[in-house]
Parts: structure tokens; C-alpha cells; sequence
């Protein structure tokens, strides 16, 4: 069986997985798209096993698409809120997930604005941890469904030119995708103000350019992302009138990138900042496709994990 090569307890980074692993888990999200298109969407694969979505940020795509992933796969699943929770009478994040551990959930997938948080849950929790966004570290999921939406656009995942513009600074999105399309092979440039993309990340394989037309020449893949405000990123940069005039990606700079090019964006938009409304909305945009991805990929990845509780705390 293809899924022994599969060797993860958790879901915490795409930079322990292997390519091999990649490949697998966006080959069964692919049966999983063809089971959305049937009428009966649903598969006994979970059956029994609880699924606690523990999301301490907000989200609409990733906290929806794990809910009915795993309700597909027929788990039973439990929405933590933060804001309504004993958090709020001050109890710590240990506390709140050893108390979640007691009702024996199979998997928590978590999204917290401090990096390594997903990691920290696995040295005391018993169930599989999902990484569904930490801080500015990595959001493996949205990786993951990205390159399922450029598989399903180019039929490989090898030898394309992926263009990441925006605030890479901050994003997690950027550093899940950067890793990724540096194991399977692919030319990577980060585009972007110096204060928001530091030369540094050179040194995870990518090419750092600072003026939009070079650096998106020739692009299989425009990956837009949003400035975070809610991390300070509005502060990296004298205006947003500036910041717009040199990186916002419209007809003009898209159609430097190659004819067949996709555009993408993780959401949330910040239309007419980054992303001119026109090309978002055009059929050179995959970003609902991205969304619809999201549940099959989701649903691979829980389906991989299986939900086995380690019967020793440690
Ligand atoms: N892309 C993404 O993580 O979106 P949400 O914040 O809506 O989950």
C-alpha cells in the first residue's frame, strides 16, 4: 500500500514532510475532488473519531473547509471558540488542551498567532496535532492546496516558475509554499518591498526582487499575498497609495507573466491593494478553485493521519 510511505503522527510543517509525502497526500486529495462531485460526498473513514477544531485566530476558509472535510469523512467534530471559552477566566493553553484531551478527541487541529504552538501541543497532548496556521512559521494545509490547484492547472508539480509577492515577512503562507516548491524542484521568486522581503530568504532557495515587472517575467504562478495589518506589515511601508503603485499585481504586471499563468491569493483579499478587483475576479484567477481545494486536501491529510491517540502521555 502507497500510504506506508506516509510517516507522520502530526501535520505541524511542510518541512517534515518528504517530496514522496507531498506527492501521496495530493494524489488521494485528487479521489477525495472526485468524490465532491457525487452525490453522496461521504466515506466511513472517520467513523468514531473526534476532530476538535481549536482555532484561537480568526479564519472562514480553513476552519470551514476542516469541518466538513471531516464531517465527509464522517468524524465527529467539535468547534472550540476561544472567545467564549475558559480562556478568557485566564486558563493557559496547556490547561485548555490537557482539558480538551480528557474527552479523548483523535485529532486537534490548531491555529494560534504564536509560532511552534502546534509543535508544544504534541509534547503533552495524546491525539494527532494539525498545524492550521501558527504565527508567522507555516501553514502547511494552504500549501498543500495551493500546489493540488497547480497540479490540477499545469499536471506536474515540477519544473514551474512561482512567482510570491507581497508581505512575505509575515506570512506563513509564503514559508509553506516556499519550502514546498523548493522539495519538488520549482523556481521560486519572492517580489516585494526590501522591509517586507529581506534578502535573507534567499537562503531558503527562492530569488529576492524588488521591482514587480522583473521579478514576475515569465511566471507560471502569480501567488498574491495580503499585507498583515493585524502583524504590523501596514507599517513597513510609507502609504498604501505607495505601496499599491509599485506592487499591486493588475492586467498590466500579470501580462508579463507567461500567457498561461495562473493568479492565486490565499484570502483573505485586500482588493485594490494587492490584487486589482478586475484580474481577481477574471478567469485567469484560481482563487475559489483554491477554496473548493481546501476540503479535499483537508480531507487527505486527516485521512492520512487517521486519528491514532498515543496511549502514553508524555
Ligand atoms: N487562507 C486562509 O488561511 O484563510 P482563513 O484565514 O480564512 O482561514
Amino acid at each position: 500500500m502507497k500510504e506506508t510511505i506516509f510517516k507522520q503522527k502530526h501535520l505541524l510543517s511542510i518541512e517534515d514532510l518528504s517530496p514522496e509525502e507531498i506527492d501521496l497526500i495530493l494524489e488521494i486529495a485528487e479521489s477525495f475532488v472526485e468524490v465532491s462531485t457525487r452525490n453522496i460526498k461521504k466515506f466511513p473513514a472517520l467513523k468514531g473519531k473526534t476532530v476538535v477544531n481549536l482555532f484561537f485566530e480568526s479564519s472562514t476558509r480553513t476552519r470551514s473547509s476542516f469541518e466538513i472535510a471531516a464531517k465527509r469523512l464522517s468524524a465527529d467534530l467539535i468547534n472550540f471558540s476561544a472567545s467564549i471559552s475558559s480562556l478568557k477566566k485566564g486558563e493557559s493553553l496547556r490547561d485548555t488542551v490537557l482539558t480538551l484531551e480528557a474527552m479523548n478527541p483523535h485529532i486537534i487541529v490548531i491555529r494560534h498567532s504564536a509560532s511552534g504552538s502546534p509543535k508544544y501541543l504534541t509534547t503533552f497532548a495524546r491525539s494527532s496535532i494539525i498545524n492550521a496556521g501558527d504565527g508567522f512559521h507555516e501553514h502547511p494545509t494552504q500549501a498543500l492546496l495551493d500546489a493540488l490547484t497547480i497540479k490540477q492547472k499545469f499536471k506536474t508539480l515540477r519544473g514551474l516558475k512561482i512567482s510570491i509577492i507581497g508581505d512575505i515577512l509575515h506570512s506563513r503562507v509564503a514559508r509553506s509554499n516556499i519550502i514546498l516548491h523548493h522539495k519538488m524542484g520549482n523556481e521560486i521568486s519572492l517580489i516585494g518591498p526590501p522591509s517586507l522581503v529581506p534578502k535573507e530568504f534567499e537562503q531558503m532557495g527562492a530569488k529576492v526582487y524588488y521591482d514587480l515587472k522583473e521579478g514576475v517575467k515569465n511566471s507560471d504562478i502569480v501567488m498574491m499575498l495580503r499585507v498583515q495589518e493585524e502583524r504590523g506589515g501596514g507599517n513597513y511601508f510609507p502609504s498604501i497609495r505607495e505601496y499599491r503603485k509599485l506592487f499591486e499585481i493588475n492586467q498590466e504586471t500579470f501580462s508579463l507573466a507567461k500567457e498561461s499563468a495562473i493568479l492565486m491569493h490565499p484570502g483573505p483579499l485586500n482588493r485594490d491593494v494587492e490584487i486589482e478587483t478586475s484580474l481577481a475576479d477574471s478567469d485567469k484567477s484560481v482563487i475559489l478553485q483554491q477554496v473548493t481545494n481546501g476540503i479535499a486536501v483537508r480531507m487527505a491529510v486527516l485521512y492520512l493521519l487517521k486519528g491514532e491517540r498515543n496511549e502514553i502521555i508524555n
